[in-house]
């Protein structure tokens, strides 16, 4: 059994773990499942007698899923597609019911699941499979990365804000399919610049679009990122969704992680959509906060101070 999107809090307990291989592609689900003890890969490998497709909201990488499903479950094996209303799973019935047998559908709750009974030769339209698209010159994104149609908007006002030189050793956090870390490569400064990305598929886009060497890549979860040596730099956009969920708690999490990645002299630029309430945590962990840009929509912030913030136990119960 192929299962295609499971994630970290499903109940699998009905699928035999010793006949299951997961593929998800989102580092912390990965590593919670792999630690439950499952098959866990990144990308789809392999072929199967039956594959469960998990919906995800972006439709492109909806479609994809079903055609890596359709890749290896050979005629008459079983797919089942699994979706969410919110997640457009009726368009995609439509669309699937005029392509291969329907032999059933279960509608529960928000959502619906149905059966798909795999036809014989090619049955999906060329367009359902993933291909690579060029969405700035020399940039390619896949389907259901962030941003999949073209540069942030936030990004950009983050790029126009950074220093004309970085410092050496530089960290993006949530560096998605690599533009912000080009522009800064394309700045003085920067002998090494590490990408942290939790979404495999971004991350690939991000080695082929940055084939600058001092460039490192880092499939990784940023709230518990590492490095061996201090870096002086950070620059980032952080996430502010789980799923549907706006939790500003993500991105305080990437500024706590840029606070332990610094020196106390390094300098954490960020951009963060103007209505986010990132200040208190930005005083917890930085001794020096500072708005350098911005617009209605998003601000600019630059912080300095690592470990001088209101958290270090120093500066307790001293004024701010
Ligand atoms: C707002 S986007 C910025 C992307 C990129 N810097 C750009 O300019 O297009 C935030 C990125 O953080 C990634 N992300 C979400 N949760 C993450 C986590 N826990 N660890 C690392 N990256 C994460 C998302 O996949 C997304 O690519």
């Amino acid at each position: 059994m192929l299962f295609i999107g499971a994630q970290a809090a499903d109940d699998l307990a009905a699928l035999d773990p010793n006949r299951l291989q997961i593929v998800q592609g989102h580092f912390p689900d990965h590593q919670a499942l792999v630690a439950r003890g499952y098959h866990v890969a990144p990308e789809v490998s392999g072929h199967f007698d039956l594959a469960i497709v998990r919906l995800p909201r972006a439709k492109a990488e909806a479609r994809a899923r079903i055609a890596d499903a359709a890749d290896r479950v050979a005629p008459g094996g079983t797919i089942w597609i699994d979706g969410q209303k919110t997640n457009g799973v009726d368009a995609i019935l439509k669309d699937v019911r005029a392509l291969a047998p329907v032999d059933e559908v279960i509608s529960k709750a928000h959502g619906k699941i149905f059966r798909i009974t795999v036809p014989q030769g090619s049955w999906l339209p060329l367009g359902w499979t993933a291909v690579p698209q060029e969405v700035a010159p020399g940039f390619v994104t896949r389907p259901g990365v962030f941003s999949a149609d073209g540069v942030d908007p936030g990004s950009r006002m983050l790029a126009d804000h950074l220093p004309d030189r970085l410092p050496t050793r530089v960290v993006d956090l949530g560096a998605g399919w690599g533009w912000l870390a080009a522009q800064a490569l394309a700045r003085p400064g920067i002998t090494e610049l590490h990408l942290v990305e939790a979404d495999h598929a971004a991350l690939e886009s991000a080695r082929g679009n940055v084939t600058d060497p001092r460039a490192r890549f880092h499939w990784a979860d940023a709230r518990d990122f590492r490095l061996p040596e201090p870096v002086n730099g950070v620059i980032m956009n952080p996430p502010f969704h789980e799923g549907r969920q706006a939790d500003p708690r993500l991105g305080g999490s990437f500024i706590a992680t840029a606070a332990r990645l610094l020196t106390g002299a390094g300098r954490l630029w960020m951009v963060a959509n103007r209505h986010l309430p990132y200040e208190a945590v930005l005083a917890q962990h930085f001794g020096q906060v500072t708005e350098i840009g911005g617009d209605t929509r998003f601000k600019v912030i630059e912080a300095t101070g690592a470990g001088k913030g209101a958290a270090n136990p120093q500066r307790k119960g001293m004024r701010r």
